[in-house]
């Protein structure tokens, strides 16, 4: 039987401009590489301690209840539906793109009544249809995507979380691509409950998922009467181990928390403001290079994510052909649209680590010779 050959691991070189995962800082792979403690060593809790806090800087909350699942960003949202979701509770989405789909057909499986507000794909929900819609449903919950990475657009959440609360709904939002590259100021948005992953702008490979719960969601979780379905998501127990009675409840990826712990550093040395305009400068010089190559984004301005930009495809360009192209001769990875939107636009990150004016540069550059190439028409 053939056996694996020694130290083989080499992967080919990429450059991740896809909606993720992105670019990872050196310094980030450094700190996975350093041995393991336990799971219930006190240094273990001393760096989850550290990225509790840094994670609450990050998202603008003074929320107690933050920690982070063992699981990618998907984990954060089953997280967030099987414990504040009861069985036939009424659960309304904002559907404007695939994550939002998710976030129903998760909803649908744990048991919900659910109602959908849908717009189409690129576009959101403005503060009038938010309103009208959260009141004329009364729903128990309310979800939303504040950066829906299949369209590239970005939802502002205030109007939706206030609305939930006149109602006396607890309000949920999926920042997975927004966290660490755009500011969010989740308590003054006033969202209940938020998650997200690491794979992103917070500059991380994937493999954790940061979650967020205001005192009005802890206060709502311990009233709550059944069980959720979910072991493993379930909150009151995870808390048990990190935060009470460091109680064994799973074997938490110790890995993972080192390299979380410095992308958080990485971070918080660069500064919160200066991170966001960093993605900021960078998002717009990318956007106004892809319109130059008669590639308009496909979202309005003023609701476009500094993390993930969605160029549309110009007429008679397969865009698949392009996308092989810019890995062959650059090893450039992006990605394509999903769902209605396949075939018509790009999908391309511009985040944590990978964020860079000499980023955009190449990208714009390997995209525009890549259009030049002879074969690419569709
Ligand atoms: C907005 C959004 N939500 C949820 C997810 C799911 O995260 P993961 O793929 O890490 O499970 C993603 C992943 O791209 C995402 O972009």
């Amino acid at each position: 039987m053939a056996t694996l050959p020694v130290c083989n691991v080499q992967p080919p070189a990429r450059l991740l401009f896809g909606p993720g995962p992105s670019p990872v800082h050196p310094r980030v792979y450094a700190a996975m590489a350093q041995s393991i403690v336990g799971h219930l060593d006190p240094y273990f809790f001393e760096v989850n301690e550290q990225i509790r806090r840094a994670l609450q800087r990050c998202w603008g909350t003074g929320n107690e209840l933050t920690l982070v699942l063992s699981g990618t960003g998907s984990a954060g949202m089953e997280a967030a539906v099987a414990n504040f979701v009861e069985p036939g509770a009424k659960f309304a989405v904002f559907v404007n793109g695939y994550f939002g789909e998710r976030l129903s057909e998760m909803g649908r499986r744990h048991g919900a009544k659910l109602v959908r507000f849908e717009k189409p794909w690129g576009e959101v929900f403005s503060d009038q249809e938010v309103m009208e819609s959260i009141h004329r449903e009364r729903p128990d919950v309310v979800a939303f995507v504040n950066a829906e990475t299949s369209t590239g657009a970005y939802q502002d959440g205030a109007a939706i979380a206030s609305a939930a609360r006149e109602v006396g709904a607890l309000s949920i939002a999926d920042c997975v691509t927004s966290l660490g590259g755009m500011p969010i100021g989740l308590d003054a948005m006033g969202v209940d409950v938020a998650y997200s992953g690491t794979q992103k702008a917070l500059g991380c490979p994937p493999g954790l998922a940061p979650i967020t719960c205001s005192p009005r969601a802890v206060e709502w979780l311990r009233a709550r009467k059944s069980t959720p379905v979910t072991w493993y998501l379930d909150l009151k127990l995870l808390l048990d181990y990190y935060e009470k009675a460091h109680r064994y409840h799973h074997t938490a990826p110790i890995s993972m928390f080192y390299a979380l712990r410095e992308s958080l550093a990485i971070i918080e040395e660069e500064g919160l403001e200066n991170r966001f305009e960093r993605h900021r400068v960078n998002h717009e010089a990318f956007a106004a290079g892809v319109e130059k190559l008669g590639m308009p984004l496909l979202v309005a301005p003023g609701i476009r994510l500094w993390t993930l930009n969605t160029p549309q495809v110009p007429a008679g360009v397969d865009e698949l052909k392009v996308r092989q192209s810019l890995m062959r001769n650059h090893g450039i990875e992006i990605a394509g649209g999903l769902g209605p939107l396949a075939g018509k636009v790009f999908r391309i990150g511009t985040m944590g680590y990978g964020s860079t004016a000499e980023n955009v540069k190449l990208l714009l550059g390997a995209l525009e010779e890549a259009l030049k190439e002879k074969g690419l028409a569709g």
